[in-house]
């Protein structure tokens, strides 16, 4: 066909139509999480800002005590009997949403009850799943392995994890996280790999004592360690194994663990997580 004069301004129309057709707009996420005491909350309240997703609490139909020793009796006991907590029906349509974030606090190394009732009771087939969490020690990899085997058809995603004592530290993680999984646009600090494990030196041992001192979950010896630069200072990530609680009691189950430690500069070395 041979494009005439008359035709340019036709062709002009359908060029910019199809330069302004909107981006089809991304589908939206939903921000599902559990929290007892609020630290998980803290985590979903900026992951559903920063990527101005619909955000509901997953909530036990009879609430758990805030009080430790309450909660850990009640869960103990309903462990033992197999039962999880009935929770309210959410408000929120899945079939509307084809991202999910799930966020919990780590209960005995997995998600909180209410999360496992949650996940029993529906199928996530086909959504890409992302979890977080928040812990005391750690428990992202052993709970996110869970909701593997809960959740077979759907597509979990990497996840984040923090420490409850470290949740200053949120804001900057979440935005690096979100950024890095590509769920929003900018720029992100990307790690290099950890160097590899050698035996701890005298002063690899001050340091992961530093990190774990005071931490009553914690009562173990190093064994190795890599390393690797970050912004602002040093990641290391330690081999361990426990160590008995006291010199007459039954030697501890020689069980290992990795332990992760950030030393910034002119800062105290703190562990960021245990994989146990
Ligand atoms: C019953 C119970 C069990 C817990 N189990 C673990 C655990 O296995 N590992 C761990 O690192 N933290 C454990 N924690 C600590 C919580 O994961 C941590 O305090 C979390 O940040 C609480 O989140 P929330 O404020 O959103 O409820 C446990 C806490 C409770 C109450």
């Amino acid at each position: 066909m041979k494009i005439t004069k008359l035709m340019f301004p036709l062709i002009v129309v359908m060029l910019a139509t199809v330069a302004c057709t909107p981006n089809k707009k991304a589908p939206k996420a939903l921000v599902l999480y559990y929290s007892l005491t609020s630290n998980t909350q803290v985590v979903a309240q900026e992951i559903a800002t920063r990527l101005e997703a619909d955000i509901e609490p997953i909530i036990a139909l009879t609430p758990y005590d805030t009080a430790y020793n309450a909660t850990i009796a009640r869960s103990l006991a309903e462990r033992e009997q197999g039962i999880t907590p009935e929770i309210k029906p959410l408000q929120a349509n899945l079939d509307d949403y084809d991202l999910i974030f799930i966020g919990y606090p780590v209960w005995f190394g997995t998600y909180a009850p209410p999360v496992i009732t949650f996940l029993t009771n529906t199928d996530l087939s086909g959504k890409r799943i992302v979890p977080f969490c928040t812990f005391g020690s750690g428990g992202l990899e052993s709970s996110v392995a869970h909701m593997a085997e809960q959740q077979p058809q759907a597509q979990i995603l990497p996840g984040y994890g923090v420490r409850a004592a470290r949740l200053s530290a949120v804001p900057h993680e979440v935005d690096q996280f979100l950024k890095a999984s590509g769920f929003i646009n900018g720029d992100y600090v990307k790690l290099p790999d950890f160097s590899v494990q050698t035996p701890v030196s005298e002063d690899d041992a001050a340091i992961f004592d530093a990190a774990v001192d005071g931490y009553r979950m914690i009562h173990a010896e190093a064994k190795t360690v890599a390393s690797r630069a970050i912004p602002g200072g040093m990641e290391y990530l330690f081999t361990a194994v426990n160590l008995p609680r006291d010199a007459q009691a039954a030697p501890a189950s020689p069980s290992e663990m990795q332990v992760y430690v950030t030393v910034l500069e002119g800062e105290s070395p703190v562990f960021t997580k245990v994989v146990r």
